[in-house]
């Protein structure tokens, strides 16, 4: 019986190292792709049985990572798709330094995340259409970048989000106005490519005073002649 138990515990223990690990290798895979003049990185240890103690690495009550801050951190180099098996993040904060290539799709396997921050660097490349997938994405902010082609559908489907910051890239096409874009103003969308939104229609309940005085006027005059047609019929 109590080795039974031992033995369970020792498995246990095993496994969480396991995952540990998992979520360390994924983010020593960054360190390895990023040049870090500040050396931001400098406890990024991988034989630590996992990244909770890492700098600017913030983990859950299970160990598992939930944010990582590396804001304004002079770094340069690449993202990389190990960061999409981070399962419990929620806090992916890489904004304002020198990151540069694409935004991995794999970035949309985040389902916990809440915020994607990784405006003001040099990211180029498409906006990836998995991001779709991120159900309880509430911040989104990917402004001042290098972005280009369409500003993908998918997006509209994320109900969760509050804040969507795309300005200062090279997107093109049309800007969604459905879904959780409805809510959105011109200011997360300029100084790109794309098409200027449709112009919404004018409403007829506040017609311009110049429609409205012609419209009166054109009253008048039909009032006018319908108490002048009897005089014409009996002349
Ligand atoms: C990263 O961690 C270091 C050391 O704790 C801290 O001084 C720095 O402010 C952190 N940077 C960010 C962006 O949180
Ligand atoms: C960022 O790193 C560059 C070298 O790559 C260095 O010249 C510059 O001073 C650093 N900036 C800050 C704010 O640390
Ligand atoms: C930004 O990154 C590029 C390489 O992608 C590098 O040539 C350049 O020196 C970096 N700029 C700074 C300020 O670190
Ligand atoms: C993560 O996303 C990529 C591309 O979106 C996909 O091919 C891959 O199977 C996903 N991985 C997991 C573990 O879900
Ligand atoms: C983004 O770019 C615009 C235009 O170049 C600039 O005015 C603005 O300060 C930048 N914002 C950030 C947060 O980098
Ligand atoms: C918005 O419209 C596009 C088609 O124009 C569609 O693909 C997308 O699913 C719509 N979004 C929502 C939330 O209905
Ligand atoms: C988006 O970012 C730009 C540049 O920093 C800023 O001027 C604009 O106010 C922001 N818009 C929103 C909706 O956050």
């Amino acid at each position: 019986m109590m080795e039974r138990l031992i033995s369970v515990c020792l498995w246990l223990i095993l496994v969480s190292r396991v995952a540990g690990n998992a979520e360390g290798d994924a983010l020593y895979a960054l360190k390895t792709k990023l040049a870090d003049p500040n050396n931001v990185f400098q406890n990024w240890d991988p034989t630590h049985p996992n990244p909770c103690v890492w700098f600017n690495i913030t983990c859950n009550a299970e160990n598992s990572v939930a944010r990582v801050d590396l804001g304004d951190a002079n770094l340069s180099g690449q993202l990389v798709p190990e960061l999409g098996q981070l399962a419990n993040l929620q806090y992916l904060e890489l904004y304002s330094n020198n990151i540069s290539g694409t935004i991995p799709e794999e970035l949309g396997n985040l389902t916990s995340l809440v915020s994607l921050d990784l405006f003001s660097n040099a990211l180029t490349g498409p906006i990836p259409a998995a991001l779709g997938k991120l159900r309880k994405l509430r911040f989104l902010r990917l402004n001042n970048n290098s972005l280009t082609g369409q500003i993908p559908m998918s997006l509209t489907t994320i109900v969760s989000l509050q804040v969507l910051n795309l300005s200062n890239n090279r997107l093109e096409g049309d800007i969604p106005v459905n879904g959780s874009f409805s809510v959105f103003n011109p200011t997360s969308f300029r100084n790109n490519g794309l098409n200027n939104p449709p112009v919404a229609p004018q409403s007829p309940a506040i017609p311009s005073t110049a429609s409205t005085l012609s419209g009166s006027i054109a009253i008048v005059a039909g009032v006018a002649l319908l108490f002048s047609a009897p005089t014409i019929i009996f002349a």
